[in-house]
């Protein structure tokens, strides 16, 4: 039997504005458009599994009024048998996306970051060793998922975004994946210099895989000492926004799937490469018949 993955993460509806730049301190600036969907690091990374045709079960916390939502989620795969309804409003992002591309994000936590401990504890208890935990940064009591995670065996995943002062002090050695780009992988190493990083955080996690992504550089995988450097698939840049998520979701679904690393990674950058070339997060995860087709 296949692992399971369970996905506890955010979900957040995103209002992308396409502008010329970013806003600066003090400046008006008039937006191009506007356009709501669907977005959120955990939600988008669950989707990614899901079009990747992977199995997913999220842990999420919605607003009641965000039925819309749930359906989007369930018609794109993704079991939201453990997404709560609640009265708080719904997670949400403003995200300006430039003429190059490139993405600024404000964050209002909402319902993201009012967890109890006993939803995860009812949660993770469904779990088997083995199984896999997949984890973002915009929920609260992330650190109680990794423990209660870890006390029954399940692999654990985190990409530590956005990063915080939290996930310093996390247990990341016993982690079995970390997914990091080159700004979260600086910040847990202390270092500036890639390669000082990688052997920062190779003497921290030695038993973890690392990777690091590095946009249209690439990606390097450190596994039990190997450092591989894989090159990205080139792409025409329209919106970088949930690039990452695409990344994280394609590489757990072909892990699962029974990919060794090098062909899951492959996959993982081909599909990241075609969600930067549409707008949006959610809206721009291909699926696998986009990415074969
Ligand atoms: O990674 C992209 C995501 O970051 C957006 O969908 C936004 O909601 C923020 O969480």
């Amino acid at each position: 039997m296949k692992p399971r993955i369970l996905n506890f993460g955010s979900i957040n509806i995103d209002h992308v504005y396409r502008v010329d730049h970013f806003v600066q301190a003090g400046e008006t600036l008039a937006s191009d458009s506007l356009s709501t969907v669907l977005g959120g690091k955990g939600a988008n990374q669950s989707v990614a599994i899901a079009r990747a045709g992977g199995d997913v079960r999220h842990i999420g916390r919605l607003c009641e009024t965000d039925q819309w939502v749930s359906t989007y989620l369930e018609a794109s795969g993704v079991d939201i048998s453990l997404v709560e309804t609640v009265a708080e409003p719904s997670g949400h992002a403003i995200i300006q996306v430039d003429r190059h591309g490139e993405n600024s994000i404000l964050l209002h936590g909402g319902a993201n970051i009012g967890f109890e401990s006993a939803t995860l504890e009812k949660a993770i208890a469904q779990y088997d060793s083995g199984d896999y935990l997949l984890l973002q940064n915009e929920t609260n009591a992330i650190a109680l998922a990794f423990e209660l995670a870890i006390s029954k065996g399940l692999k654990v995943v985190l990409n530590p975004a956005p990063m915080s002062d939290e996930i310093l002090s996390l247990p990341l050695e016993k982690l079995d994946t970390l997914i990091v780009n080159l700004g979260e992988a600086q910040a847990l190493a202390s270092k500036d210099k890639l390669d000082d990083v990688v052997e920062s955080l190779t003497a921290k996690m030695p038993n973890t895989r690392i990777l690091i992504t590095l946009g249209d550089q690439g990606v390097v995988f450190v596994n039990n000492g190997d450092v591989t450097k894989i090159d990205a698939t080139t792409a025409k840049v329209v919106d970088t926004t949930a690039a990452g998520d695409t990344f994280v979701g394609y590489f757990m679904a072909s892990i699962v799937d029974g990919l060794k690393d090098l062909e899951a990674l492959d996959r993982a950058c081909r599909a990241a490469a075609l969600a930067v070339e549409s707008l949006g997060a959610m809206p721009s995860i291909p699926t696998s018949d986009q990415l074969e087709g």
